[in-house]
């Protein structure tokens, strides 16, 4: 008998470090559900190249900060399992849609505040617990944090407080999905080369040579250091890793 293909869920699949997770997902033999917010072109050639990889793959809208507009999301995600894979329950699910605002602490106003917390922590709390009836035990919860929890760069304040956030929620979810056989973990990349942030860690050359420089292996990271990363979690070898922060960046700042 053949088995079931694996689906993976991942928000923010569009470009940038989704994309990348797509790609190396399709390249571990997992059909993906991608979702893009506004860039729905970009959204739909990342699906086509997931699909080159001999997947299925389909994509989504999703505004992860709206969460009045999830159980409307997690309805498409249904109908989507149905038509396009033909089952009713994914895989995996990988927190990952996101934006950086940069603005010092002194400064930061509440509607930046609001925004960041939407999107990076209220957002993921409420998507993942709506997405739970959909997700298979023995499943795999992925949430992407940053560096910026760890280690703290002016001008972060809020952004890297609702990523500690997400960490601190990574474990809870594991301790208590752990019924379910679910594993749940934390990503957190270093700065990456992508549209991130008005792409100022790609296209800044200054702050982009600072960062190779605080950074042991010498370099800033690129998407593609990231995605193989995610599919290691969601692949056999990744079963006994659980409730951990597995932080992904050359070595930045240690
Ligand atoms: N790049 C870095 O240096 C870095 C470092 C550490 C952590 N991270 C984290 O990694 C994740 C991905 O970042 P990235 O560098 O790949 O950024 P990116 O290249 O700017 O891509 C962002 C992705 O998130 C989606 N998105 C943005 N706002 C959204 C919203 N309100 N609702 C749903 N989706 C939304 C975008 O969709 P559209 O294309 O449709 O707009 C796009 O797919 C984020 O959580 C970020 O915090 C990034």
């Amino acid at each position: 008998m053949t088995q079931k293909s694996k689906i993976a869920l991942i928000t923010g699949g569009s470009r940038g470090l989704g994309k990348d997770m797509a790609i190396n997902l399709a390249k571990n033999e997992i059909d993906v559900i991608i979702t893009y917010n506004t860039k729905k072109e970009e959204a739909i050639a990342v699906v086509d190249e997931v699909k080159k990889f001999g997947r299925k793959a389909t994509a989504l809208q999703l505004d992860a900060s709206d969460i009045g507009s999830f159980p409307h999301f997690i309805n498409e995600v249904k109908n989507a399992l149905k038509e396009t894979f033909e089952v009713e329950a994914f895989d995996f699910l990988i927190n990952n849609a996101g934006i950086g605002i940069h603005a010092p602490f002194a400064e930061t106003t509440e509607a930046q505040f609001d925004a960041l917390m939407n999107i990076h922590f209220k957002g993921v709390f409420f998507i993942t617990q709506k997405a739970l009836p959909l997700l298979s035990d023995g499943g795999r919860i992925i949430n992407i944090s940053t560096g910026l929890a760890r280690f703290s760069n002016p001008g972060y304040s809020a952004y890297a407080s609702m990523k500690g956030a997400v960490e601190v929620l990574t474990r809870y979810m594991a301790k208590e999905l752990g019924a379910r056989k679910i594993t749940v973990n934390t990503v957190a990349p270093g700065a990456i080369e992508t549209d991130f942030s008005g792409g100022v860690v790609r296209d800044n050359e200054q702050l982009n040579k600072y960062i190779a420089g605080v950074t042991a292996l010498g370099r800033v990271g690129v998407p593609e250091d990231i995605g193989a990363v995610v599919a290691f979690l969601c692949s056999e070898g990744g079963r006994w890793i659980n409730g951990q922060r597995i932080e992904v960046s050359g070595g930045m700042n240690l």
